[in-house]
């Protein structure tokens, strides 16, 4: 069935021609990556998208990343994700509407100027939030370029969605004792309290990486004594401090593609990408940090090869399916966010 399911997104990607191109994230499953023109983190995804020449950009990941992909894409590009169903949890946790009402009352507590910095993991309108209030996106990859444009231009920073990565990049420009937790909802987290700080944190994680524990590192560690672990900085800050390396998962892949023969790598982060990185690199001793415990995204795993098929087979009739489109009124203003990360 997976030969025939193969032979049928070839056939239908050879009639299709120039015509399309499919980007893949490093979290899709192999069958989704085997037939991906480019595969990268989401930062390398998004420069993917904005060099692109195809009419329609097939996007092998989630729901954000392929609204980032229509935004930066020429207007007459079509961006299609194969399941809309592939939602990132993260992106959910932070609202555009109840990030607005959180807004107002945390600006309320000072007078000082507050940047807001989404990460990349979140919708198109709390994209152009930011950009209308002189922020700007950022992917795990240069965060910290982010903090630095803020803090250039403003005060403090409001980081959205993710706690983790904002609590790590804090740690990484030496400002973690200015760095503070804020959950809107939450009675006893006090928003006037929040803004002495200078970095603020949003109540927001990512449901994989956070189920990291220091104890899979010592695990490890235990049991292969010569192994290196490399993690994301989506998990918790003292997983990442247990670490010998953290990054993105471009980052991720360079470590282990740069390792010497014979070299153990512990990899924190999506199933899916250790087990490319120990077919990839058959050299390496690749492991999951994890050891049985799933580590595996709903939301990227959505992208089955069945709707690939589909939406491929589709286009060849002639007939646009699972078409992402950011409404104009927010795209402006987005693509100003992106744009502003893109230049740092
Ligand atoms: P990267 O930007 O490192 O690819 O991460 C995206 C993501 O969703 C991690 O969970
Ligand atoms: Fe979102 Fe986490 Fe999945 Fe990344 S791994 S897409 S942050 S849920």
């Amino acid at each position: 069935e997976e030969n025939q399911r193969r032979q049928r997104i070839k056939a239908a990607l050879d009639e299709l021609g120039e015509e399309v191109v499919i980007l893949g994230h490093n979290y899709q499953r192999r069958e989704i990556v085997e037939h991906a023109d480019f595969i990268g983190d989401s930062y390398q995804l998004s420069q993917a998208a904005a060099d692109a020449d195809a009419d329609y950009v097939i996007f092998g990941g989630v729901t954000f990343m392929a609204e980032s992909a229509d935004i930066i894409t020429d207007d007459d590009q079509t961006v299609i994700l194969p399941s809309m169903e592939a939602s990132c949890p993260m992106a959910g946790m932070a609202e555009a509407l109840q990030v607005d009402t959180a807004w107002a009352e945390l600006t309320s507590k000072t007078d000082e100027n507050i940047i807001p910095i989404t990460y990349m993991n979140s919708y198109a309108d709390l994209k152009a939030f930011c950009a209308e209030q002189g922020g700007l996106v950022c992917t795990s990859s240069n965060a910290h370029r982010a903090f630095e444009y803020a803090f250039e231009r403003g005060d403090k920073v409001l980081f959205l969605p993710d706690k983790h990565l904002g609590e790590n990049t804090a740690h990484r420009l030496g400002m973690e004792d200015e760095t503070a937790e804020w959950d809107p909802w939450d009675p006893e987290s006090d928003a006037a309290e929040a803004v002495e700080n200078d970095i603020i944190l949003w109540e927001g994680y990512c449901q994989v990486h956070e189920r990291f524990r220091v104890s899979h590192i010592e695990d490890i560690r235990e049991e292969h004594p010569d192994a290196n672990v490399v993690v994301h900085p989506e998990c918790r800050r003292e997983v990442v401090e247990a670490a010998d390396v953290v990054g993105s998962t471009s980052t991720i892949c360079e470590t282990v593609e740069n390792a010497d023969p014979d070299e153990t790598w512990a990899i924190g982060t999506e199933i899916h990408l250790t087990n490319h990185l120990s077919r990839w690199h058959p050299e390496v001793n690749v492991l999951p940090l994890c050891g049985d415990a799933c580590m595996d995204c709903n939301a990227m795993r959505q992208i089955d090869p069945n709707y690939m098929t589909w939406v491929l087979e589709e286009l060849v009739e002639g007939r646009e399916r699972n078409v992402i489109e950011v409404a104009p009124e927010e795209k402006e203003l987005a693509q100003v966010a992106l744009d502003r990360m893109l230049e740092i």
